[in-house]
């Protein structure tokens, strides 16, 4: 029996895709084969290894166990969304300034776990981090700098903050004093 293409709408990295997919298509295989976003990789398949991960409306999830059409209307960031080589993301710096990644096969993943659980702790601790990070499995790594590049990575979201919030007031005591 012919399968019967479904249509969906999806905000991927920004960018809204209108597309038929086959029911049966993985959220994984739309990104890569479909789209072209090869930065999400298939490690295990099995929805173990978290090499597959994205952001889903803001959560981390496996791309390997959520079907395409059940993102209908949501938002996706994969690692190609996050930042440029020119800005990158915290996450990103982190990894770079930490040396939290190796060959790079789970990197992608790992980060955009990492960006997961900044999304909704900013403040986490160490072991909040190593709590968010175990649905990630690395096998040429060692965990430690990956946990050091979240929390530069939460550090430095902190400063911004701070920094933002200070030239925001700067602005409104210029404002207020006619300068
Ligand atoms: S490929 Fe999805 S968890 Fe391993
Ligand atoms: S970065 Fe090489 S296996 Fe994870």
């Amino acid at each position: 029996m012919a399968i019967t293409n479904t249509s969906v709408e999806i905000t991927i990295n920004g960018m809204l895709h209108s597309l038929d997919v086959e029911p049966r298509l993985l959220l994984v295989h739309l990104l890569r084969e479909k789209l072209g976003l090869c930065g999400t990789h298939v490690g295990c398949d099995t929805s173990q290894c978290g090499a597959c991960t994205v952001l889903l409306d803001g959560q981390a999830v496996k791309s390997c166990t959520v079907l395409a059409v059940q993102t209908d209307k949501q938002t996706i960031t994969t690692v190609e969304g996050l930042g440029t080589i020119d800005h990158l993301h915290p996450v990103q710096e982190g990894f770079w300034e930490k040396h939290g990644l190796q060959c790079g096969f789970c990197t992608p993943g790992v980060m955009m776990a990492a960006v997961g659980i900044l999304e909704q702790n900013p403040h986490p601790t160490e072991e909040e981090i190593r709590h968010g990070l175990e649905g990630v499995i690395c096998r040429c790594t060692g965990y430690q700098n990956i946990v050091r590049a979240v929390q530069y990575a939460a550090n430095l979201t902190e400063s911004s903050a701070v920094e933002s919030e200070v030239a925001a007031s700067n602005i409104h005591r210029e404002a207020y004093e006619g300068r």
